[in-house]
């Protein structure tokens, strides 16, 4: 192994309720920065006429992206809802697209949103405790569908890289929404098959 990319043993402390860490900064997402993603533009463009609502945020750890190496962190996903679409994450690819990941629920409620290129979908609900295992080739999201914060531990071969641009172009092909007070998961309009 390379001396300059020998990692010292070390660890960080995350709050089992609000998974925030005082040891590092987080990465924030407010819903500026998530434009087009949402189905409803007009929704979120009146949400930020008022406020940059801070929708999530995560930990990027700085280790040498190699695959000797792991990747981990929380994920805070705050609620709330841009039209009748609940509060998610970006969502991606890896790089290494066959890359797999874990996602473990520490609190809060919601889903992990998976799909393939191949055409398979799957959303896999996160409760406190849960684990939830998306696979190499499963572009993953993570949506809020409760009112407190859905904070998820996460864990990833550090060489897989995030591909945001994918769905940033085509999106999912599910939305997770609220209809009247009921959970639904719905077919995307926007979505584009053209991977
Ligand atoms: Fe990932």
């Amino acid at each position: 192994m390379n001396i300059e990319q020998l990692v010292k043993p070390f660890s960080l402390l995350f709050d089992l309720k609000n998974g925030l860490s005082d040891d590092i900064e987080s990465t924030k997402r407010n819903l500026s920065k998530m434009k087009g993603m949402y189905a409803d533009n007009e929704a979120l463009e009146s949400i930020l006429e008022k406020e940059d609502t801070l929708a999530y945020e995560f930990y990027e750890l700085e280790l040498p992206n190699e695959d000797n190496n792991l990747l981990f962190g929380t994920s805070i996903v705050y609620p709330g809802k841009v039209g009748n679409e609940f509060f998610m994450t970006k969502g991606h690819f890896h790089n290494v697209i066959d890359t797999a990941e874990v996602y473990y629920c520490l609190s809060g409620e919601g889903y992990l949103l998976m799909e393939n290129p191949e055409g398979d979908w799957a959303a896999e609900e996160f409760t406190p405790g849960k684990a939830v295992y998306a696979p190499g080739r499963y572009a993953h999201r993570s949506v809020n569908i409760g009112d407190e914060p859905l904070v998820t531990f996460f864990v990833f071969r550090a060489d897989a890289g995030h591909d945001y641009g994918t769905i940033e172009e085509k999106g999912f092909r599910k939305l997770i929404v609220d209809n009247s007070g009921k959970v639904e998961i719905v077919d995307n309009p926007k979505w584009k098959n053209n991977r």
